[in-house]
């Protein structure tokens, strides 16, 4: 058994620790922080709270009567976008009154600015309102979805994709954007998995930080710079079963351990608000739970920002039974979250709530306070108008080169599954049959979450094909088959803005239509998946196989022994025994955005060799699900064995994901070599450093994502079988070869114990390198006592 060393920075985050210290800040009169306080915003590299930032907005509160405070707690939906069940009513009067504090779905720079001009204009204290939007990836030029732009392992290009969006939103109207969306999910049929990046926690803090910086950049007063909102805080993605806004129940281990880490990688990074999630945590609803937003977010993590609740998620307290509206309204605000968004629960019951002694007028200064606080740190006090600006509207919303970088990134995030015989790159010349229902689609390339996005721009792969390859190309086209043929599905769907086209012929028409022209063909391009709208928000689905007659039409395509390339178009992974046996190919592209169809070209035809890897494990069949690489390895691990019964097994299926976290192929190959470490034993305040010598070993120059996963064999709890503490995407030419060097530091080796201090554990770690999270070398190396 090791002992536990406890370091410098142990973090005790127990249910019942550290005092709410909000009706402090609240106080209207200036505050001197604590010696404490100062330490903990210093920790987490943010400056205290600017004295003329304090000064301005004490003076504005001492002016303000409870129902202008209460006011501002305020969030209703205005606009072109309706994003949940309910829609507010009655804005003019509510702005004039001075109900509101800020609208989300108002963008474009006119409507703004008349939105604004209306409640600064028509308003006793003239006080601007913020302006949110989900701006998910990308606003106008848009981008993979998340869960894509993850799959590139590129932290540059993930910043770049944010920072365009900022560029673009600013302009559009918008200084605040619903992202990032942060939630690991190991869940491939909740729909949602879609928006984040994954499985994992490591490479999910990396994307949150790269995200977070994207849009505010270095100054949230800049024009072009909007403020981020983590969400879905927290744990919204391990609903169980998969199905959207179900319960969720998990250890305070696999919390702090395996969930936790990206929502503090965002609020390190200096995200300016945090969005609550719909589930229960802890038998709490979130949008209710004072532990989740005063005790650890605001005391322990140092978070000085706004915290608003996610759509009608205080009325939804009501139905997950934990009282009447105004219980729950109380219990939000108690709980530290600031603004209500579209339920208007503060906005009907604080006041009787003040008056009644279940909340204090303190509480509603405090909240209010934070969400002035907001508008100032975004210079809305200076001039409300600066984010909409028509003429920077029109030279910066989609430009060129903001398209050229759509491109860039959605090739960066495709991942090729399987290329046998090596039949990618395919040659620009020639016969190709282009099948399936998604081959001429635009509306479901720029995915779920494309609020502003125009599908009509969006880049088809027919037309992308026709845009790289050969002008002598020959496309042989068939629709195949519809993505679903469920009446039911196609009626939800469209009610959703699905934009279905459903073909009426029969699937058997459709498919021999489709076969005649393999036939006449060279290659066979299928181009399959999902209709967008079976992802993203409420799009759980319990089948994960392709949808409707799509593996049908493979089939068919498949005997007609034309070689076959699958390119997948979906939001999640998907279960694909059958395409991974059949193919010859098989490209999964995600949703790729505004530049789908030319990115996805690139890469068929060799303009691009592919070097994404995969964020989520794709499982053989649902049933396994959930499956993620850093899983525990069980008293009674099953070791391949056929006829060895007690095991943690299935009768009728292996363990194994069809592919593994972190998989990617490339047309080229690439050689590890044994990892080397820099000593084999160290103390618990070293680091190590880990060597490997890659080489390009193909006839492709190429891009390698080199893994660096970490076991730590022996814990006071049981530890995973491995976890990803380092990665490095490196450029190689053909026939190169590259050192990667890799730094362990001792809180790579860090954990969460029961007790939920933060703790290295002395003992023996094994160290693994590879392509992905199941082709790895080891090496190992102890960390003395
Ligand atoms: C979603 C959020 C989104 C919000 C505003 C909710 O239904 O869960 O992710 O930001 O609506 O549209």
């Amino acid at each position: 058994m090791k002992r536990i060393i406890r370091t410098a920075l142990v973090m005790s985050i127990g249910l019942a620790s550290t005092q709410c210290n909000t009706a402090q800040q609240g106080s209207t009169a200036p505050q001197t922080e604590t010696a404490e306080q100062t330490q903990t915003t210093a920790a987490m590299g943010r400056s205290t709270a600017d004295p003329r930032m304090r000064q301005f907005v004490d003076s504005l509160l001492s002016q303000m009567t409870l129902e202008e405070k209460i006011g501002q707690l305020n969030l209703v939906s205005v606009g072109f976008d309706v994003t949940g069940p309910v829609v507010s009513e009655n804005v003019d009067e509510n702005i004039r009154k001075g109900n509101v504090g800020g609208v989300f779905n108002t963008y474009t720079p006119v409507a703004a600015r008349k939105l604004q001009e209306f409640a600064v204009n028509n308003t006793r204290l003239k006080i601007p309102l913020l302006f949110g939007y989900d701006v998910i990836h990308g606003h106008r030029t848009i981008f993979p979805i998340p869960l894509g732009l993850s799959t590139s392992w590129d932290m540059d290009a993930i910043e770049r994709s944010a920072r365009i969006a900022a560029e673009e939103a600013s302009a559009d109207g918008l200084n605040w954007v619903f992202s990032p969306m942060v939630d690991i999910a190991r869940d491939a049929r909740w729909g949602r998995i879609a928006e984040g990046a994954g499985e994992d926690p490591y490479l999910g803090s990396q994307v949150a930080r790269a995200m977070v910086e994207g849009y505010q950049g270095n100054d949230l007063t800049q024009y072009n710079t909007v403020m981020a909102c983590v969400k879905h805080f927290a744990l919204y993605g391990a609903a169980e079963a998969g199905r959207d806004y179900n319960t969720v129940d998990m250890s305070m281990n696999r919390m702090f351990n395996e969930y936790l880490p990206p929502y503090k990688a965002a609020i390190d990074a200096g995200a300016g608000s945090v969005m609550t999630s719909f589930n229960e945590i802890n038998g709490v609803p979130a949008t209710g739970n004072r532990w989740l937003f005063t005790e650890l977010l605001r005391d322990q993590w140092g978070f000085d920002g706004m915290v608003v609740t996610d759509y009608t998620a205080i009325n939804e307290m009501i139905a997950h039974g934990v009282g009447d509206e105004a219980h729950v309204g109380a219990l939000a605000l108690k709980a530290g979250v600031d603004m209500d968004m579209v339920g208007e629960v503060f906005l009907k019951h604080l006041k009787q709530a003040v008056a009644e002694g279940k909340v204090t007028e303190e509480e509603i200064t405090t909240a209010a306070r934070r969400i002035l606080e907001a508008k100032y740190k975004l210079g809305l006090f200076e001039d409300p108008y600066k984010y909409a600006d028509e003429q920077r509207a029109k030279t910066t919303i989609m430009k060129p080169e903001y398209r050229q970088a759509a491109r860039e990134i959605a090739r960066k995030s495709m991942v090729l599954l399987k290329n046998e015989k090596q039949v990618l790159p395919l040659k620009k010349t020639g016969t190709i049959a282009l099948v399936g229902p998604l081959a001429k689609n635009q509306r479901d390339l720029i995915g779920n979450w494309s609020g502003a996005g125009d599908w009509k721009q969006a880049v088809s792969l027919e037309q992308g094909i026709r845009n790289v390859a050969d002008s002598s190309i020959k496309i042989n086209y068939a629709k195949g088959a519809n993505i679903t043929d469920d009446e039911q599905m196609i009626q939800r769907l469209n009610a959703h803005g699905g934009e279905l086209q459903i073909d009426k012929r029969s699937s058997e028409q459709m498919i021999a239509e489709a076969v005649k022209v393999a036939k006449s063909s060279d290659v066979i391009v299928a181009v399959v998946g999902e209709a967008q709208g079976m992802t993203g928000e409420a799009a759980s689905r319990a089948d994960i196989t392709l949808p409707g007659k799509q593996r049908e039409l493979l089939m068919a395509l498949k005997k007609t022994g034309k070689p076959l390339v699958v390119v997948l178009m979906n939001g999640r992974p998907l279960a694909l025994a059958w395409e991974d046996e059949n193919a010859d190919a098989i490209l999964e592209t995600w949703f790729a955005g505004t530049e789908a169809g030319n990115a996805i070209a690139d890469v068929l035809f060799g303009e691009y060799n592919p070097s994404g890897k995969l964020t989520a494990t794709f499982p053989q069949v649902v049933g396994q699900i959930p499956l993620y690489y850093n899983h525990k390895n069980t008293g009674r691990p099953y070791n391949g064995q056929l006829l060895d019964k007690y095991k943690s097994r299935y009768m009728d299926v292996t363990n194994d994901p069809l592919y593994p976290f972190g998989y990617g192929l490339s047309y080229t190959t690439f050689n590890y070599s044994q990892p080397k470490l820099s000593k084999s034993t160290i103390s618990p305040s070293e680091s190590v450093e880990v060597t490997v010598n890659v080489q390009n070993t193909g006839n492709f120059d190429g891009e390698e994502v080199v893994q660096l996963y970490v076991q730590d064999v022996v814990g006071t709890i049981t530890r995973p079988v491995k976890e990803l503490k380092g990665f490095e995407k490196i450029s190689l030419k053909k026939g190169e070869s590259k050192t990667v060097t890799f730094t362990i530091e001792p809180e790579d080796l860090k954990f969460y114990n029961n007790d939920l201090d933060f703790v290295l554990e002395p003992g023996e770690f094994k160290v693994y390198v590879g392509t992905n999270s199941r082709d790895v070398k080891e090496a190992s190396f102890t960390v003395t006592e």
